[in-house]
């Protein structure tokens, strides 16, 4: 009998927080109107002093575990994407895991930059598939205003906070359709954030914080979610008509716009949630997906894909029957 993954449920947290583009431009020499019609972003949340990427994920976490019904114990596996983890171990899944009850739950964090939730996707659908796990807690949770230099024009316009939550159950039906992940290093100096408790005499006084060569970013990234668009309908044997939404990494619209494009999707039937998040990082795809889920633009049986790009670079796709 084949086995598939199914979404059984969604959860999403923002902080309540809101930066806008002119209190940033208060601090920068930027605008409003340069942020918005270069990224689409007007305003981000900022999580509390006392927030954390594993509180945040806890909230997401039980929206989605209350809305599959499940009781926290019957979770097999728990996998925390998060590039701005509460500690260096253990692992945010670690913490989820104690703070949710779910002590049957193995548990363990993903590091893929703004691609971490669909590579953790990837890993709970191979999970499931193969037998080992029936229920599976996929978080992406990320406090980006803490690595943001605040002083730096080029980067702090675009990450904002926030955590997303969806729960895999085993099933006979269709669910998630494929998965597919990527990896290449060689551009590891594009985009990049030195962990200051591990910093050298070299990187030291950049640690702790993203440097970004902006330019450069965006067009491998264009390029890049172009092709894995074209990987992902081949793999299933799909054309592009058979897809109902495309839920993007949140980055920047000019990218979201470009990758529509090539799907020949209007950007009625992609889910954008940048405008009063920004980039959420590996949070973002799950926080967009249950928005969609839970205003009820998806509904079940809908075909949706998920595409992400971040550093490293890393980038991947999910293709889900809902
Ligand atoms: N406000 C005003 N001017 C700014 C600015 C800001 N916030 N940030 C950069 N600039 C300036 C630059 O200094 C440069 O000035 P110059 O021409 O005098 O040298 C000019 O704007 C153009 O810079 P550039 O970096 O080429 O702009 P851009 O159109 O590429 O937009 C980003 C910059 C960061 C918005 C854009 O490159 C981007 O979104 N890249 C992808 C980032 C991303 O997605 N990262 C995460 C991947 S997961």
């Amino acid at each position: 009998m084949i086995r598939f993954s199914r979404v059984i449920g969604t959860g999403g947290y923002l902080p309540e927080k809101v930066r806008t583009n002119e209190e940033i431009s208060q601090t920068v020499d930027t605008s409003d109107s340069w942020i918005y019609e270069r990224t689409g972003i007007k305003s981000r949340r900022i999580a509390g002093a006392d927030e954390s990427a594993a509180s945040m994920a806890e909230i997401a976490a039980r929206q989605a575990i209350e809305a599959a019904g499940c009781d926290p114990e019957t979770i097999d596996l728990i996998i925390v994407a998060t590039g701005t983890p509460d500690h260096v171990y253990p692992s945010t899944g670690c913490i989820l895991q104690q703070l949710l009850g779910a002590k049957n739950a193995v548990s363990f964090d993903v590091q893929a930059a703004c691609s971490g939730s669909i590579f953790a996707l990837s890993i709970a659908d191979q999970y499931i598939k193969s037998g080992a796990a029936k229920t599976v807690l996929v978080v992406g949770s990320e406090i980006c205003s803490r690595i943001v230099d605040w002083t730096d024009r080029g980067t702090c316009i675009l990450f904002g906070d926030g955590a997303g939550a969806i729960l895999l159950g085993a099933s006979d039906e269709a669910g998630v359709l494929s998965t597919h992940i990527h990896s290449d290093g060689e551009y590891k100096d594009l985009l990049y954030c030195p962990n200051p408790q591990a910093a050298t005499e070299t990187n030291k006084h950049e640690a702790g914080f993203i440097s970004m060569r902006g330019n450069e970013v965006f067009k491998v990234a264009v390029n890049t979610l172009g092709r894995i668009v074209d990987e992902t309908l081949e793999a299933n044997n799909m054309d592009k008509s058979n897809i109902d939404w495309l839920v993007p990494h949140q980055a920047n619209i000019r990218i979201i716009v470009a990758t529509a494009k090539k799907l020949k999707m209007s950007m009625d039937q992609v889910v954008v949630t940048l405008e009063h998040q920004g980039n959420t990082s590996s949070a973002s795809v799950l926080i967009a997906f249950n928005e969609a889920v839970r205003d009820g633009r998806i509904q079940r049986g809908h075909v949706i894909l998920l595409e992400a790009f971040g550093a490293g670079f890393t980038w991947g796709s999910a293709l889900i029957k809902y």
